[in-house]
């Protein structure tokens, strides 16, 4: 049955390739944004709501970023969801055709395209030698040179092997956006008492820390003095300075940390 399941999930494409190969290419993207269109106009109707009309979230999560969507094949989880909810989460479930599943999930996957090429990010199904395109020598130089990497990193220490740690696409996406690392809050009072830890939470108004006890404080943001390191803010700012160039040379470079 599984075996079936998996022939028809693969022979789709395939079939859609073999039919299409004789229709001109502008005949196949005109019925790929045709379902496109489709989908958006059916997630506007039933989605939107919850996910925002752009899908980007709203009171239920932003569908582009989402892993679930992104190991999606033509509807085959993103259609699990629809159809059975997550009713005890506030996603209900909804009956919609097999069709109507395709074309939402095409219109998910285009915006997602979309979002990836706009934050100039690779698309998950780029092989590793379309990625390599730099040159490691010249990443090399920039990692200890004008990028100031070496400063807070080392080939040795917390890079070391850290392409086989990470397949291609994450290390690349990891150069730009790491994962983790909490900022430390310092707060001093009016009366000059100082708490330092953890931030749990940062807004124009308010500000908590988790000292090193584990106790959480909150301020109001007015009433007090914040300060606030950012380990990471340090990778924000260089996505503005480095070049597409740079960001392919590092890449080269941290790839041969096998
Ligand atoms: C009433 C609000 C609501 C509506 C309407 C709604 N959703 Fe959701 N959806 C949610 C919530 C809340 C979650 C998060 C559930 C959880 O935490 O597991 C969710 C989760 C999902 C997920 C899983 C995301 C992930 O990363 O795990 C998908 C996919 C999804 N929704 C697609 C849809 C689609 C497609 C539609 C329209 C057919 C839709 N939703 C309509 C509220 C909604
Ligand atoms: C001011 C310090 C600082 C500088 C400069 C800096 N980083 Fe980072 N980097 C960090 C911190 C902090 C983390 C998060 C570490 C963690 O989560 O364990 C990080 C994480 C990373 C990661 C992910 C590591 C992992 O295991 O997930 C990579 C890759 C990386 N940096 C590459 C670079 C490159 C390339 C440069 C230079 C262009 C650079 N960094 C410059 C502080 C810095």
């Amino acid at each position: 049955m599984l075996r079936i399941v998996l022939l028809v999930l693969l022979s789709v494409p395939l079939m859609r390739q073999v039919l299409c190969a004789q229709d001109p290419d502008d005949v196949r993207q005109a019925q790929a944004d045709a379902a496109v269109s489709a989908g958006k106009a059916q997630f506007r109707k039933t989605c939107a709501f919850c996910h925002g009309p752009d899908a980007r979230g709203a009171s239920g999560p932003d569908l582009i970023r989402s892993p679930l969507v992104n190991h999606d094949v033509n509807g085959n989880l993103i259609g699990q969801v629809i159809r059975n909810g997550r009713p005890e989460k506030g996603m209900p479930a909804f009956s919609l055709s097999e069709t109507q599943i395709r074309q939402i999930a095409d219109f998910l996957h285009s915006e997602a395209k979309i979002a990836a090429t706009v934050a100039r990010r690779v698309p998950t199904e780029y092989p590793l030698e379309k990625l390599l395109v730099g040159n490691a020598e010249a990443g090399k130089k920039y990692f200890n040179g004008a990028g100031g990497c070496s400063e807070c990193h080392s080939p040795e220490r917390d890079l070391a092997h850290i392409a086989s740690k990470y397949k291609p696409i994450d290390l690349q996406s990891r150069i730009a956006f790491p994962p983790g690392a909490v900022p430390t809050v310092v707060v001093t009072e009016p009366s000059g008492q100082k708490f330092t830890g953890d931030q749990v939470y940062a807004d124009e108004f308010l500000i908590s820390l988790r000292d090193r006890d584990g106790w959480i404080h909150s301020w109001k943001r007015s009433s007090v003095k914040v300060d606030i390191h950012d380990p990471l803010a340090v990778h924000e700012e260089l996505l503005t300075r480095y070049t597409d160039k740079d960001i392919h040379d590092l890449f080269a470079y941290l790839e041969t940390l096998k």
